[in-house]
């Protein structure tokens, strides 16, 4: 503003310091961006960006700098075309089933064993509001051929390493009989990360992330972004111009930062991971470890075909030996170094017991058909040294 210094007190006070012009410089690291206003030259250069015939921004439900930063570097990690953020991971999901179609009349198809919250999500949610739900292993290629020729679905949503299981999926096999029969293939990558694997580069559609998870990868940030193409992406503003699950700048900022120590951070978690699984299978007082990356397990080669051999994941779970939900509640409180927190994907080791928390809203049935039972402990590896988590699941087993 002009003449700044002939206005009264009160008006200087909100003025002063605003809006100065921009220098010559270009800073290293991505400015935190807070605004919800943006003004421009002239109101034909804001009818434009309104109208999308320019790119800028109007309005952060819709877009804002420091989102767009975060939603390139993941567009770039995952050689994909575009990204849109979300406030959470959940958030993404439900725009991309949304956005491939889930409408009433439609029919969805999920992995039977996805994240509780997304197993919900479909099942009860989207299910009242018409669209019918399909759960089916996803591993078993010929069932989902049979459902997929059998329904005509819009989506076929599965994980890449599922949820609390460790399951693998085919993403390539998996787009060809999608796109074969008309659906979109929707592809949760939270637990492989884009340092593990890139599902659009195999075909998917959309690929998601709970970016709160390795993305962010500290446990102070929660996030959702979806990859996919630019056409697509158009689909998933306009939707979050009007459902506004959007992003703040500084969780966009922090979620950023956490990007550039992903391969650092999954090399550690993807050996530790390796080393405590190996331990864990050695181990009298354990019943079963599930974890791609053991020689043993029926989806390794796959898992490593999938991950182009630089690892299996910083996840694995693992079942104690004829214990009781009150055995099992005892042996995690036990641990010292391991936290018993309900996430994954940090720096520091997190247990969980899925049938009261990522999975408490199924039913007890439904839990006993996807094979999560009283017993079973995720593990998700942090940074620290193996040795010391080792000796930590000792303990507590001991
Ligand atoms: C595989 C997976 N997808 C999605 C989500 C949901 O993410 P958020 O908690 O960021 O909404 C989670 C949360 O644990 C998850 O494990």
């Amino acid at each position: 503003m002009k003449n700044l210094h002939s206005k009264t007190f009160a008006t200087r006070a909100v003025h002063a310091g605003e809006r100065l012009p921009q220098g010559d410089f270009t800073p290293v690291a991505t400015p935190i961006h807070p605004s919800v206003g943006f003004t421009y030259d002239s109101m034909d250069d804001l009818d434009a960006i309104f109208g999308t015939t320019r790119e800028g921004y109007v309005y952060p439900r819709y877009g804002s700098p420091t989102v767009t930063a975060f939603e390139i570097a993941i567009a770039e990690l995952e050689n994909g075309q575009a990204a849109h953020a979300y406030s959470t991971g959940m958030a993404a999901i439900h725009a991309a089933l949304i956005a491939a179609g889930a409408r009433a009349g439609a029919h969805v198809i999920i992995a039977l064993d996805v994240y509780g919250a997304t197993f919900t999500l479909v099942k009860k949610l989207l299910n009242e509001l018409g669209v019918t739900a399909h759960l089916i292993d996803a591993t078993d290629l010929a069932t989902v051929e049979a459902t997929l020729a059998q329904t005509h679905p819009a989506a076929l949503l599965a994980e890449t390493i599922s949820n609390p299981l460790l399951k693998v999926a085919d993403v390539a096999t998996l787009a060809e009989i999608a796109h074969r029969h008309g659906a979109q293939l929707l592809i949760d990558n939270t637990f492989a990360s884009p340092y593990l694997c890139n599902p659009q580069t195999l075909g998917a559609d959309y690929t998601i992330h709970s970016a709160t998870k390795y993305i962010g990868g500290h446990g102070d940030v929660m996030a959702g972004v979806i990859v996919t193409s630019t056409e697509n992406r158009k689909k998933l503003y306009e939707l979050n111009k009007l459902v506004g699950g959007t992003l703040g700048p500084f969780e966009a900022w922090l979620a950023l930062r956490g990007v550039k120590t992903l391969p650092l951070r999954m090399r550690q978690q993807c050996a530790n991971a390796l080393r405590v699984a190996e331990w864990l299978s050695a181990h009298p007082r354990i019943a079963r470890v599930n974890y791609p990356g053991l020689k043993n397990n029926p989806q390794h080669d796959l898992a490593r075909r999938l991950f182009n051999a630089k690892g299996f994941g910083g996840v694995l779970s693992f079942e104690i030996a004829n214990a009781d939900r009150a055995q099992t509640f005892r042996f995690m409180e036990a641990l010292e170094l391991c936290q018993a927190a309900t996430t994954l994907g940090d720096i520091y080791s997190l247990v969980l017991h899925p049938a009261t928390s990522s999975h408490r809203g199924l039913t007890a049935e439904e839990r006993a058909r996807i094979g999560i039972g009283e017993g079973l402990v995720r593990l998700s590896v942090g940074i620290e040294d193996a040795q010391d988590i080792i000796a930590d699941l000792e303990k507590a087993l001991t």
